[in-house]
């Protein structure tokens, strides 16, 4: 073997030898914890088979968000952003929850049971946190699974797939959208207020598949650790929030967060 081989094993031993170590110590602490938050987005569903946002192979990289992901968009052109959101659904649907949803929906029920609380706070629409039996989640972004009516404001769940007709029409006769926040709207009001509620009382953030770029999702983070938590970030790239982390788990969460029960 060449010395220079013998050093990048070694390198990576020592790498192998600090994540085992990171992941026992927050275990260890999970364990204790009575007040724990979970911030998940696109990337724990990656191993899901659902594409992220920004990194390679990202939608955005692909698709311009103004022409499918706003409330102009919408009223220019409702078919194609249904046949978006359309084709979205089917690949979701096709889709199963992976062991980092499993993960969490199994370090919910372990605290709850021990008097603990956990709260589930999502930027995916996906509902793959549901289907791995998460309870109580907070979705800030919506459901693309629940489609509204823009007229008389009706919200209703929605299986099909596909969706036809489309656009799909309330009984009222007003159009009905996709159930998911678009570029340039607030976030549901009651969602955002468990959010802050749940962060502010929190021991640890977990940071889990997020790029933590979109505001003010992205802020409930920093926000939980000024108000005391200590944060955790699980992700295979380097994110803004790594400085601030007591934990970084620098892999797929699929892998990293069984580890972590
Ligand atoms: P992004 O696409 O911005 O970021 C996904 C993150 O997941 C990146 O940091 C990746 O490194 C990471 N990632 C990739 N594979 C992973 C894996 N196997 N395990 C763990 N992490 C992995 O997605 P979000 O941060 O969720 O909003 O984006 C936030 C919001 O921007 C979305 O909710 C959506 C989007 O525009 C709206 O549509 C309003």
């Amino acid at each position: 073997m060449s010395a220079e081989v013998a050093g990048s094993n070694l390198a990576l031993a020592a790498d192998v030898i600090r994540v085992d170590e990171t992941i026992r110590s927050l275990r260890r602490t999970l364990k204790e914890a009575s007040s724990v938050v979970a911030l998940t987005g696109a990337g724990i569903s990656a191993e899901s088979g659902i594409r992220t946002f920004r990194g390679a192979g990202g939608l955005w990289r692909q698709y311009r968000p103004e022409k499918l992901a706003t409330p102009e968009a919408f009223e220019r052109d409702p078919k194609l952003v249904w046949e978006w959101y359309d084709w979205r659904r089917a690949v979701i649907q096709a889709a199963k929850p992976n062991p980092g949803h499993a993960a969490l929906a199994e370090l919910e029920s372990r605290t709850v049971k021990q008097g603990g609380s956990f709260t589930l706070i999502t930027q995916n629409v996906d509902g793959l946190h549901d289907r791995a039996g998460s309870r109580g989640i907070v979705k800030l972004h919506g459901d693309i699974w629940t489609v509204r009516c823009v007229g008389c404001g009706r919200s209703e769940r929605n299986d099909q797939v596909p969706l036809l007709p489309l656009p799909p029409h309330c009984e009222c006769g007003a159009l009905m959208r996709p159930g998911v926040v678009w570029f340039g709207e607030p976030l549901p009001e009651d969602e955002w207020e468990r959010a802050t509620k749940a962060c502010a009382a929190a021991q640890i953030v977990l940071v889990i598949g997020t790029s933590a770029t979109v505001y003010p999702a992205a802020g409930l983070a920093q926000a939980a650790q000024q108000a005391g938590a200590k944060m955790a970030v699980v992700n295979p790239e380097p994110t803004a929030l790594d400085e601030m982390a007591e934990w970084v788990l620098r892999g797929p969460s699929g892998e990293l967060l069984p580890g972590l029960l």
